[in-house]
């Protein structure tokens, strides 16, 4: 029978005993009578020690042929060790090969990130990689632990729609039994009607964008948390983003800081994070832009070099509200105080992370709607179903989106957001 395994992750409980490590070779050295093997096994990394004198000649030369990523089985003592990160190592007694890794594409020497890209089946095993996914993981159950604490029930959208949500010209478009379907670029107008019936609902899953342009914060295929709230106005919304972005700061902060270590994250940035975030409205925001000698009308919406000289004045998010109704999307609320402006909100993250969260409260009017769908120039028919939403016992709601891969970026202070998710897909990679 084969030993039963060990994680590195629980090796502290193991201190003195033999114990029987499934793994991967990170990398080894040598040192005449020692060499000293780092093993990962998906919890953690340690380093096994053989002394020549302790095995085997035979063993000793299979141990030196090891090469990187080829898997193998150690049997050996725990010992602490106080120059280790996670301060214990492993003397070894044996060693079994599993499987071999000639030529392991990804060296120590430094690849060029496209390089990378198309080998991200394997760039995963790096300990950087390891680090940022962890991060994401954590947001994850944050993002959800938070949303199902507070009410919100679960409520799946649909991935095939018939309708554009946020415009007509990022949509990925697809053959459906003969009709055209779009894969869905958000589940808002699914998320109303769960408000309607359920009161607090969100939906958690892939969203998708043809984005046309290549940045450093924009993928075809992301995920997207969007809860939704009846009887909630536009201060309610900034209300329930604000405790929903520390509830998912102070988890990163609590469960991954050695994560954080690995990636050489500033986290006293992320301690600095603190409520409240101001409110500041689009038109005040303009005129700090300005200020700041960044020339911007009023009008048009924010570009990336606008959020970030308005962001960086602060350390924690910030709210921009009540943008001007034309650079919004067809479903937000007109101001009733001014009939140029939205209920509309976008949170920007600091240190020039841009926007993470865009929401506001919806149209409730039947007419007001209808009109909007016609200025957008959208097929009203295939809106039908939703105008329903505001026929049949309509009330004030609103809700908003966050963007998973944005806000683990920021989180990880990254400088792209293609390392955030197990798989990117942008524009010009589709493979792996
Ligand atoms: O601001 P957006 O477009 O808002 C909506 O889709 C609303 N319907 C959400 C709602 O109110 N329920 O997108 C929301 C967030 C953005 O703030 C950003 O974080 C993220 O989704 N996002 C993207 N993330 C990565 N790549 C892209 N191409 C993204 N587009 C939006
Ligand atoms: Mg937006």
């Amino acid at each position: 029978m084969e030993p039963k395994q060990t994680y590195i992750r629980d090796i502290a409980q193991h201190e003195g005993q033999t114990v029987t490590l499934k793994g991967w070779l990170y990398n080894q050295r040598s040192s005449g009578k020692l060499r000293f093997l780092q093993v990962r096994d998906g919890t953690g990394t340690i380093q096994c020690v053989i002394f020549r004198k302790d095995v085997d000649p035979d063993h000793w030369e299979a141990a030196g042929a090891l090469t990187q990523e080829c898997s193998l089985m150690i049997t050996g003592e725990v010992r602490a060790d106080k120059r280790s990160a996670i301060g214990f190592e492993v003397g070894v007694q044996s060693l079994t090969p599993v499987g071999p890794s000639e030529d392991y594409p990804i060296t120590k020497k430094e690849h060029g990130v496209h390089f990378l890209m198309q080998r991200r089946h394997l760039w995963v095993r790096s300990s950087r990689q390891q680090a940022i996914l962890r991060i994401r993981h954590t947001v994850v159950r944050a993002i959800r632990d938070f949303l199902d604490d507070n009410g919100f029930l679960l409520y799946d959208a649909p991935m095939f729609t018939p309708n554009a949500v946020e415009g007509t010209s990022t949509l990925f478009a697809t053959d459906y039994f003969g009709r055209q379907a779009y894969l869905t670029q958000s589940g808002q107008l699914y998320q109303e009607s769960g408000a309607m019936a359920f009161g607090k609902v969100y939906c958690f899953g892939p969203t998708f964008r043809a984005e046309k342009s290549k940045t450093r914060r924009h993928l075809t295929e992301f995920w997207m948390v969007e809860p939704e709230v009846a009887y909630a106005d536009l201060d309610d919304v900034m209300d329930l983003e604000e405790a929903f972005t520390l509830a998912i700061v102070q988890r990163v902060l609590d469960n991954n800081r050695a994560d954080l270590e690995v990636l050489e994250r500033d986290i006293s940035k992320l301690e600095a994070i603190k409520g409240p975030f101001p409110r500041i409205s689009y038109s005040e925001a303009v005129e700090r832009i300005n200020a700041l000698g960044v020339k911007k009308e009023w009008g048009g919406d924010l570009g990336a070099e606008e959020e970030t000289v308005l962001s960086e004045q602060y350390d924690t998010p910030i709210f921009v509200h009540r943008y001007p109704l034309e650079v919004k999307a067809f479903y937000m609320k007109t101001d009733p105080d001014d009939a140029r402006l939205s209920l509309s909100v976008d949170m920007l993250a600091p240190e020039g992370y841009g926007e993470v969260i865009g929401g506001g409260q919806r149209e409730d009017d039947l007419d007001t709607l209808l009109a909007k769908i016609h200025a957008h120039e959208l097929p009203p028919e295939v809106f039908e179903w939703y105008l329903d939403l505001r026929r049949y016992g309509s009330v004030p709601h609103g809700g908003f989106g966050l963007g998973l891969e944005r806000t683990v970026t920021w989180m990880c202070g990254l400088h792209h957001l293609r390392e955030t998710i197990p798989f990117p897909r942008l524009m010009d990679h589709l493979e792996p």
